[in-house]
């Protein structure tokens, strides 16, 4: 069955119920509603007691914790704060001398096709000779490693290496920019990078090193002493003399076995930089020891992995979604996963159900924005619809990224899960390392476009902005009451960010605030994500900060006096980046507007990255302001969404410019 163009473009409330089949939850490892309720209840009693005995089941420890949660300095809460242990050997090491050891780690498909695979045991020893040599390159505990590498296998091995001797990685997604790159690096300290010569995506050869060459020559990161350069492909590429070393040169003579550093469980595993409502990205730094626990217990949970499953994690190593279902926690949890170089829609939108049959995957995860596009796709060539596969393979089906409407749930379901699978729609944040609500596949009925109810133990509210709680039915803001193991630490180098960005005082300062709207249903109580309520934009599931994208517009000085930027629903990539610009040059029309609009939107592009770009651009000879100055932006909202101006613009200086921004170029 092939769905109608409205299927992606609605957004109605969806009532139906889905309860998983007895099958299903007979097998799974929270079996039952029962289950779920009982494991909520145990958190409840004794939520440190409940914490510790997952910690313990799900972490190997070199030295035991004897304290659970440490909130003497709230909202800086430490886990497990006396015990240490090694997140690399969490993954590898503690499967030696199991069945699991020479069972298929990672199924890699490149871009074009080409399959290799790595057992547990072989990628210890990639991890062990790596992190030897990191080492040979004078990387120590605690010291920074900027990573700016394609999908491959040698992205994940470059990250367990680090967490092996103790280092901290900073993933930066190979989609970013040279100046994204510079910021971060010195923002982090990095003492090394390691990157690829080149990454393939979609049939094309696109450039990482000469990337970090721009990056590292644009000052300010002499922190840098050495790049490894990962030789993706034969083409050469640009050596800076003693700074820059190819992955062979390296590796050269170095010994597969590196014993794991032990580290305390509040070291920091990885620094991820995301947007925030401010113009700087911010430095989200996370622990080893409660990262690890959810990383490993959510991955068991969510996606009920088995012994034979075969896990799909769609998400690039440069998001959180790929630290920690990817590097982490399938690892931890001993399961086969594929990772995949290339894009869903090369050689055609059918690769994701060519590659699910081809591997036989069994739980298969990504975002909202690909299933809109690959629906798409198939409404207009039915040779890459899914049932053009066999997709028998798939038990699970999972969501992530951004709210996921109804009908895309539906045909997701249907065409691809063929009525069978439960969807898991997992919310959660880069802040917050692993899910925090979710379905589970073997206890929750399932209602399209709900993420549900939250993992046990995760104490989530909706909330007014007095922060007391809301009844079902009324919508406020998400918040999470208590902390959990794997939050977000602290902003790198900037805890009183940290503090008033998710830990305002107008709650009390201890309650997480997540950033998004949110509404419990009437009957059940499940959650439904209504979107940011701050300045953070959610473009095809990857966060931008309007700021951000007006910082990087202002910087143009040559052409751009002012610029604003907001949000509007885009059927495919959820929302869409909309620029309001005002130019030091009359206002320009036709062609010349449109020529302008371009050379913008590339320039966004070199100063953030691709996924920055601007779909609209409207200029204007001035913004709506206030009279005191302030932009009226839920003015620019709906005139970004063609909407009729309805509010009230008697404040407005100058009336005529809402018909100037109301035209596209
Ligand atoms: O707005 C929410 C949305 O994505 C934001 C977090 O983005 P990021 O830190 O990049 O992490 C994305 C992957 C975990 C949230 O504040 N979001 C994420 N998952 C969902 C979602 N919105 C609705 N439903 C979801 N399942």
């Amino acid at each position: 069955m092939s769905a109608s163009p409205s299927a992606i473009e609605s957004v109605l409330i969806e009532n139906r119920v889905f309860p998983p089949s007895e099958e299903t939850v007979k097998a799974a490892r929270i079996s039952g509603m029962e289950a779920y309720e009982a494991l909520c209840a145990e958190a409840e009693r004794d939520f440190e007691g409940y914490w510790a005995r997952l910690a313990r089941e799900n972490v190997i420890w070199t030295k035991p914790f004897t304290q659970v949660l440490d909130d003497s300095n709230a909202p800086f809460y430490k886990w497990f704060a006396d015990g240490e242990l090694n997140a690399s050997a969490n993954c590898l090491d503690r499967h030696m001398g199991t069945e699991v050891e020479h069972k298929t780690a990672i199924i890699f498909e490149a871009d074009d096709g080409a399959v290799t695979r790595v057992t547990y045991r072989e990628l210890l020893k990639r991890v062990g000779r790596f992190a030897n040599a990191l080492k040979a390159q004078g990387v120590k505990k605690g010291d920074r490693v900027l990573i700016y590498m394609p999908m491959t296998i040698e992205g994940v091995v470059a990250m367990q290496a680090c967490a092996r001797i103790g280092a901290t990685h900073s993933v930066v997604f190979g989609g970013f920019s040279a100046k994204a790159v510079q910021e971060r690096a010195i923002d982090v300290g990095a003492v090394l990078v390691i990157t690829a010569n080149y990454q393939m995506r979609g049939g094309k050869e696109l450039p990482l090193k000469s990337i970090v060459d721009e990056a590292l020559a644009m000052g300010g990161c002499e922190s840098v002493r050495t790049v490894l350069v990962y030789e993706r492909t034969s083409t050469p590429w640009n050596r800076v003399q003693g700074r820059d070393l190819s992955f062979a040169e390296a590796l050269e003579g170095q010994d597969a076995d590196c014993p794991p550093v032990s580290v305390n469980a509040e070291h920091p595993l990885f620094v991820l930089y995301t947007s925030g409502s401010t113009g700087k990205p911010k430095g989200v730094q996370h622990s080893t020891g409660g990262y690890m626990l959810w990383a490993r217990q959510t991955a068991l949970w969510t996606f009920d992995l088995q012994d034979k499953d075969v896990f799909w994690c769609t998400a690039d190593i440069g998001w959180i979604t790929g630290h920690t279902y990817v590097t982490y926690g399938p690892l931890a949890a001993g399961a086969t996963q594929v990772v995949f170089e290339g894009v869903p829609t090369y050689p055609n939108a059918g690769r994701f159900w060519q590659m699910i049959e081809r591997h036989k995957v069994s739980v298969f995860y990504t975002a909202p924005t690909a299933i809109r596009s690959l629906i798409k796709a198939a409404d207009s060539d039915d040779k890459v619809h899914p049932k053009n596969w066999d997709l028998s393979s798939l038990r699970i089906l999972g969501s992530v990224g951004e709210p996921i409407n109804p009908e895309a749930w539906m045909w997701y379901y249907k065409n691809v899960g063929g009525e069978r699978c439960p969807i898991v729609d997992t919310f959660w944040q880069t802040e917050n390392g692993a899910h925090v609500i979710t379905p589970l596949p073997g206890a929750t009925p399932l209602v399209p476009g709900s993420c549900t109810l939250p993992l046990p133990g995760m104490a989530v509210a909706v909330v007014d902005e007095t922060g007391h709680d809301l009844p079902n039915g009324a919508g406020g803001m998400l918040v999470i009451k208590r902390p959990w193991p794997s939050m977000i630490r602290t902003i790198w180098g900037d805890p009183e960010r940290f503090k008033k960005s998710y830990f305002p005082e107008e709650l009390g300062g201890r309650i997480y605030l997540a950033g998004d709207g949110a509404v419990r249903s009437e009957d059940r109580g499940y959650f439904r994500i209504t979107g940011r309520i701050d300045d953070v934009l959610n473009v095809s599931g990857h966060r931008m900060g309007t700021m951000e994208i007006e910082s990087a517009l202002v910087a143009k000085t040559d052409l751009v006096a002012e610029a604003a930027v907001v949000g509007r629903p885009d059927d495919v990539t959820g929302e869409a980046i909309c620029a309001f610009v005002v130019l030091k040059r009359p206002r320009p029309e036709g062609e010349e507007a449109q020529q302008i609009a371009k050379e913008l939107r590339d320039w966004v592009a070199r100063e953030i990255g691709p996924i920055a770009r601007p779909k609209d651009i409207r200029f204007g000879e001035n913004l709506p302001k206030t009279r005191s100055g302030k932009i009226m932006r839920r003015l620019l909202r709906s005139l970004a969404k063609g909407e009729a101006i309805t509010q009230d613009t008697s404040t407005l200086e100058n009336p005529a410019i809402l018909d100037q921004l109301a035209q596209t170029n």
